[in-house]
């Protein structure tokens, strides 16, 4: 058996799955804190409890970690967290961001922004890891002082996992050795700190971008593992879990790219994902540098790019349809899909609270083409649908423009289930439509990996393996993945995007 762990923004999930067939063994799941600065001893209780009601974990021989990317988790040198984490959600940092683009751009955004996109893939936005720490050091300049090592939500876990913590806690029996901590190529490339493509593909760590943010350099890193790497062993007697002494921990990754690899994505697939913001995201050989900021080049989990759009509408807007229209899921699509394409001309441009691509954090939504005729609730509902549609839209034409193939949409996340989205969907995008079955795709991603490891070092003689992160692995991740339930054919309306486009 392998375990595969997700802990997410709202929640740990712990799914148990046979390492030869992929069987869903035993799944659990705690919640964590609502906030965008959580202290990670949250992640660990809720890591613990998760297990506990997955049956424990005591009969897996490898388990990996999925995680919310960016994070900042800043150690001191006893192993302690010397501040609450800073999510990826947390805005704090935006004038850090700014900051640092018009640093390394000599004092032209533009340059700057061109720079990041070249040097780690992303144009610097407040979730990334590098902006946290500049604000830290502008505005806690006696915690930056402080910190020893940092590491992202993911790499902790995984740490604590295989024993470690801070010093004089029981439920840490190896200390505060931060060396030992660790972290895989998807992770590393979310910081603003690494170059996935680095030092001839291997990948490498930026010292001089993380003296920019911080003013120093002198701080532990974690090492970052090849996609199939093990990087030590689950601790035996880990205060309140029930872990396999012994058991292999894989390299871990960040969620989108445990997403990636628990749904199966292969080349010509981009997900689209429809949840609390919008991911639009594609597996490439290779990133690029796109210095708009539209699409961030980050690294998968298995070696090669993950490219990739955030939005910042996507299942809210259709939460506030809902709201104004005093309806529930069910309704709102019955309601949509009464309307005809393109709803006779009412369009909902949907930046509801601002967005992230195209960068207009202050921008708000604006409905047009009101009249008589399209005063409806069904033309209402169904603009509210096609709008939030047509943003993810525009992230697939920045994917296209960064020369990524797009052939078929895997619509996942909650609101891919519903009936509306899945008959607008192929005609706003165009192109057909998987939808997989409802899951844990991050966990199930991380299981996979873990399988994935545990088969890694089976080949080399149970002694974990020392490839170069950037390598893939000899060994392909195993042969399962989502099942998909329903496959849904291009219905291009190219008149939906075209109203939407001239708005
Ligand atoms: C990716 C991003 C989010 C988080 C969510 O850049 O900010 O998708 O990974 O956990």
């Amino acid at each position: 058996l392998v375990a595969g762990v997700d802990t997410s923004t709202q929640s740990c999930k712990i799914v148990v799955r046979d390492a030869a067939t992929g069987e869903l063994v035993r799944s659990g799941s705690a919640k964590h804190p609502d906030g965008t600065e959580i202290h990670p001893d949250h992640w660990w209780s809720a890591f613990t409890q998760a297990a506990d009601a997955a049956g424990g974990l005591a009969d897996v021989a490898a388990i990996a970690v999925g995680g919310q990317q960016h994070g900042m988790v800043a150690l001191d040198a006893e192993g302690r967290v010397i501040r609450d984490a800073l999510l990826w959600n947390d805005t704090r940092s935006a004038g850090a961001a700014e900051a640092l683009i018009s640093e390394l751009g000599d004092g032209d955004r533009a340059v700057g922004s061109q720079r990041w996109a070249d040097a780690v893939g992303s144009v610097l936005v407040a979730s990334l890891t590098v902006t946290k720490l500049r604000w830290l050091r502008d505005a806690e300049p006696e915690n930056a002082a402080r910190v020893a090592a940092v590491a992202l939500p993911h790499d902790w876990l995984s740490w604590r996992i295989a024993g470690y913590g801070p010093a004089g806690d029981p439920s840490a029996p190896l200390g505060p050795d931060l060396n030992a901590l660790f972290t895989d190529r998807s992770d590393a490339s979310g910081t603003g700190y690494y170059d996935a493509q680095g030092a001839n593909g291997a990948g490498e760590y930026r010292p001089d971008l993380l003296r920019m943010a911080l003013g120093r350099d002198d701080v532990v890193l974690p090492r970052v593992l090849g996609p199939a790497e093990s990087g030590g062993v689950a601790h035996p007697s880990v205060a309140g879990v029930d872990v396999d002494g012994g058991a292999l921990i894989g390299p871990g990754a960040g969620d989108n790219a445990g997403a990636a690899l628990g749904v199966g994505m292969t080349p010509g697939d981009v997900a689209i994902s429809i949840g609390t913001s919008g991911v639009v995201s594609a597996v490439a050989p290779r990133r690029t540098a796109d210095g708009s900021g539209a699409i961030n080049g980050f690294a998968d989990a298995a070696g090669n790019a993950l490219m990739l759009a955030v939005t910042l509408n996507a299942a809210r807007v259709l939460d506030a349809a809902r709201e104004v229209l005093g309806v529930d899921v069910d309704e709102l699509a019955a309601l949509a899909l009464r309307a005809p394409a393109g709803s006779d001309g009412l369009v909902l441009v949907p930046y509801l609270e601002g967005e992230r691509t195209p960068n207009r954090p202050d921008a708000t939504g604006t409905l047009h083409g009101i009249r008589l005729a399209t005063s409806t609730r069904p033309h209402l509902a169904r603009a509210y649908v096609e709008g939030m549609l047509c943003g993810l839209a525009d992230g697939l034409d920045a994917l296209r423009a960064q020369g990524v193939p797009v052939e078929r949409v895997m619509l996942i996340g909650g609101a891919a289930q519903s009936p509306a989205v899945q008959e607008i969907a192929p005609q706003v995008f165009g192109l057909p439509i998987a939808v997989p079955e409802p899951g844990e795709y991050v966990a199930d991603g991380a299981a996979r990996q873990a399988a994935w490891v545990l088969a890694a070092a089976g080949a080399a003689g149970a002694t974990p393996t020392t490839a170069d992160a950037g390598a893939p692995s000899a060994l392909a991740p195993p042969d399962w993945s989502a099942t998909i339930s329903a496959t849904l054919p291009a219905d291009p309306r190219p008149e939906i995007r075209e109203q939407y486009a001239k708005v």
